[in-house]
């Protein structure tokens, strides 16, 4: 369902570095990586990349090229792990192809499948040579060599220490390639990038498996950060976001040693020269504090736009799914965002058919929907997830019951999408603009409020701010002209 897979970008080959006295063309290998789920994992999947980079392996496209492949899992919802081992049916057959041709094909399985199933994953698909948890990424050029020597199938899903980020490579190593403007030094990044600020959930929500298979909260040093910030801003990243599982609870060391909110995360980052939007995602309502809401109004670089998940609408349901909020908690919230800063947009994630879920829980959920008006959101049936405290309760909702809610649930949010674009009609905003479209000459980018616009444009145009007058709108994005060159970053 909404499980994406998306193809880490293909490295341009002429903008390569070798990073190894042995690294010579023709002995470096080829790595295919495969992501599925969030945006953690795509932040995940590039900074695996680099390491391989780093250890001789290029990026490809096709599995069937590849001398290693990686499956980057997601098992937050469905049969995560059925998925992962279909696949690996598929990898074993092209591995068995690539061995009649006298090559081979080493396998890994990453991600969150990985830390969940660990060692299961091995004796199920003999094919995987490494399994390898999210918190060992650091190690997993050294992994792969070591299974390829020992001949044997390792797994590495301990939680063993903080310090994966550090011992990953400097990024970045030249990311997909954009022409620059004449005079310009190439733009070697895309003009977005993920940045992972925090990482893991102590919050238990009885639904989710996170805090088993991300572990325990962990913020990232402010200085690594800023420091990966503006390494990426050099080589033309515009816009970051921050991502965490539970992002707004950062509380990462400064300096001085002392703890710093995401309020002065943001604010260390907004004074990075070049850097012109700064977007975080996901955020839990009750560590929305004062000085965040505020960053909205005050900070021009924080975007209008907020992923504020709320679930559930009836309080039964939030205290058993251990929120520990209230529908009037999240509302009052709201109300104080969009005092702060009127034309926020909303964004949410919500659960339906939670166990017990009845048809009065439904319409607290949709009331909610209708009270705060969301420009996008995310709807799920409840899939129980086995070992989280909500798969075991008695009470389950029947398929059919989840099915229709969610049809109801999304026909309205489908709405307020639509009327959400529809009101940027006529309005003349600012767009980044990130690759080319779909059609000679069209630009994409994004506005303050995430959402898609198009626009005829030069490719110069590619990772600058630019005006655009919005003539046209879809469910799924904008479209319009634009009228004004370059503002200055
Ligand atoms: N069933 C359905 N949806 C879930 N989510 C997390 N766990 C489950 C589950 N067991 C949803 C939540 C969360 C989003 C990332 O995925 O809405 O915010
Ligand atoms: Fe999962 Fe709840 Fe933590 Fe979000 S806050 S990652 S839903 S446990």
């Amino acid at each position: 369902m909404d499980e994406q897979s998306r193809l880490i970008e293909h490295r341009d080959p002429d903008t390569h570095t070798m990073s190894s006295q042995t690294d010579t063309a023709d002995m470096r290998k080829r790595v295919h990586v495969r992501t599925y789920g969030c945006q953690m994992n795509v932040y995940d999947s590039e900074r695996m990349t680099e390491a391989l980079d780093a250890a001789g392996y290029d990026a490809c496209d096709n599995p069937a090229d590849a001398d290693l492949v990686v499956l980057n899992t997601c098992h937050i919802r469905e049969k995560a792990a059925e998925k992962v081992y279909s696949e690996l049916g598929r990898v074993r057959q092209m591995q068995a192809d690539r061995r009649a041709d006298g090559k081979d094909m080493q396998v890994v399985v990453a991600g969150c499948v990985a830390q969940a199933e660990g060692a299961e994953i091995t004796r199920r698909a003999p094919v995987v040579d490494l399994v390898v948890g999210p918190q060992s990424y650091h190690r997993l050029p050294e992994l792969v060599g070591e299974a390829g020597a020992s001949g044997r199938a390792i797994v590495a899903t301990d939680f063993e220490d903080d310090e994966k980020f550090a011992a990953l490579p400097a990024r970045p190593v030249p990311g997909p390639s954009v022409p620059g403007k004449a005079g310009k030094p190439t733009i070697r990044r895309a003009p977005s990038a993920f940045l992972t600020v925090q990482e893991g959930c102590d919050k238990f929500c009885t639904f989710c498996v996170v805090p088993y298979t991300r572990g325990a909260e962990f913020s990232r040093p402010v200085t690594e950060i800023v420091t990966e910030a503006k390494r990426l801003v050099s080589a033309g990243v515009r816009e970051l976001t921050l991502l965490g599982q539970n992002v707004n609870a950062y509380h990462g060391l400064d300096e001085t040693g002392t703890s710093a909110t995401l309020a002065e995360l943001l604010d260390r980052l907004s004074a990075i020269e070049g850097l012109a939007r700064l977007r975080y995602t996901t955020s839990h309502p009750r560590d929305m504090d004062d000085a965040l809401i505020t960053a909205h109004r005050d900070n021009a670089k924080v975007m209008p736009y907020l992923h504020l998940p709320f679930q559930a609408g009836s309080d039964g349901i939030l205290a058993a799914m251990n929120r520990k909020h209230t529908a009037q908690e999240y509302l009052d919230l709201v109300g104080r965002i969009r005092t702060a800063r009127p034309d926020l947009a909303l964004s949410t994630d919500i659960i339906v058919g939670f166990p017990g879920e009845s048809d009065a829980d439904f319409d607290a959920t949709l009331a909610i929907v209708e009270d705060v008006v969301f420009a996008q959101a995310y709807s799920f049936k409840y899939s129980p997830r086995p070992g989280t405290p909500a798969a075991s309760i008695d009470d389950q909702v029947p398929e059919e019951v989840k099915s229709d809610r969610l049809q109801r649930l999304q026909r309205t949010l489908f709405a307020q999408q639509t009327a959400f674009n529809a009101s940027k009609v006529g309005a003349t905003m600012p767009v980044l603009f990130e690759r080319a479209g779909k059609h000679p000459g069209q630009l994409v980018g994004r506005s303050p409020w995430l959402q898609a616009v198009h626009a005829d444009g030069p490719p110069s145009l590619i990772g600058e701010v630019v005006e655009v007058s919005i003539d046209g709108a879809t469910t799924n994005s904008l479209s319009g002209r634009i009228n004004a060159m370059p503002r200055a970053a």
